[in-house]
């Protein structure tokens, strides 16, 4: 049986940091509030003229050093973002040209915050029906670019960075020992379209808009959610919560992750957070906390990962890797 076997990762954040401190000298809201509510101590801020393209070839790049291999190696790049450079082509082409990659193909995933765990899904089911072998997923975003910085509701709580992982056909045995990835569950309801949204698009309003959320409908859906996801790729996978090495979850909120993790059994020491000094930067921020467990040496080999994550759509899904 084929798997997708994680070959490394790379992350990149922006240089500038903005504390909690920092945002409070020009809109009404405090450090106190903003770390009890979510745990957020300061985000990172894209530098005026740093692209979403540019955070991703660099996480690309270090993930690529991390595996040993070259732009050229790779028959396949999904970007999940929802701040791409532009409307169209993809971002994911620029990434490409930038690696020097020529061959096969190289498109954006749209899932906002859960667009990672939908990139992975997509490539793991191109490598496994064998219209790719080598692939790059990306999570990368500048939310920065897309906040109301008059709404202290929303800008408080988002950062801009990348991460990324090099995936590579092997063939395990069909077993929950192989490494690679073992289970993905996925899931949207769109009639929670409009709890949190961007209100512009070519579209409607040929504007770029700015995100609206109303937070406490989407945190009740994602402690929900959440929970229940968790189970379904465990199931899926023929595992149970006693076999998890590591919770990587999206970093939206320490709460919501909290929460996830007490529904697992897990130990806090378990749970991978960097929402304290990333905040949430949506499809880049499970990658970029997988990158922070992997290179501080926390994640060993044959590890089992399960990742999760919810965001705009609503869209959420979960995956189990074997590290
Ligand atoms: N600083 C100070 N006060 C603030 C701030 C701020 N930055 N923002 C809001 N407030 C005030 C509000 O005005 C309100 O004041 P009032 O009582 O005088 O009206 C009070 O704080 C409470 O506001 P709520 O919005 O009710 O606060 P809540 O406890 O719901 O926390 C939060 C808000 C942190 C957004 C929470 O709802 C949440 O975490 N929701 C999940 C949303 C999320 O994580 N979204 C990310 C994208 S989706 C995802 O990735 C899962």
């Amino acid at each position: 049986m084929i798997r997708s076997v994680v070959q490394g990762c790379g992350a990149y954040l922006p240089e500038r940091v903005v504390s909690n401190a920092e945002l409070a000298r020009t809109m009404d809201t405090s450090d106190e509030w903003i770390q009890q509510r979510t745990g957020i101590r300061q985000r990172h801020i894209a530098a005026e003229g740093e692209f979403t393209s540019h955070l991703a070839i660099k996480a690309s790049q270090r993930a690529l050093d991390q595996a040993g291999l070259k732009g050229s190696d790779l028959d396949l790049i999904v970007l999940c973002t929802a701040t791409p450079d532009l409307t169209f082509p993809a971002t994911a082409t620029r990434v490409q040209a930038a690696l020097g990659m020529t061959k096969g193909a190289a498109f954006d995933v749209q899932a906002v915050c859960a667009g990672f765990i939908y990139g992975l899904s997509v490539a793991d089911s191109m490598i496994k029906s064998g219209l790719a072998s080598t692939a790059l997923v990306i999570g990368a975003e500048t939310f920065s670019r897309i906040l109301d910085w008059s709404d202290r509701g929303t800008s408080v709580l988002f950062g801009d960075g990348a991460g990324a992982v090099v995936l590579k056909a092997e063939q395990g045995e069909g077993t929950a020992h192989d490494r690679g990835i073992l289970a993905h569950a996925l899931h949207s309801d769109g009639r929670q379209h409009d709890i949190l949204y961007v209100d512009g698009g070519p579209s409607s309003t040929r504007t770029t808009g700015l995100l609206r959320m109303e937070g406490k409908e989407v945190f009740k859906h994602a402690v929900v959610n959440m929970a229940a996801v968790v189970g379904e790729v465990l199931d899926k996978a023929g595992l149970t919560s006693k076999d998890i090495d590591w919770l990587v979850p999206h970093q939206a909120n320490k709460r919501i992750i909290d929460g996830t993790g007490r529904k697992l059994g897990l130990p806090p020491e378990r749970v991978v957070i960097t929402v304290d000094r990333h905040a949430n930067t949506s499809a880049a921020s499970i990658p970029l906390a997988l990158e922070v467990a992997v290179n501080d040496g926390r994640v060993k080999r044959g590890d089992l990962l399960l990742m999760e994550g919810i965001g705009g759509g609503l869209a959420w899904g979960a995956s189990l890797v074997r590290w």
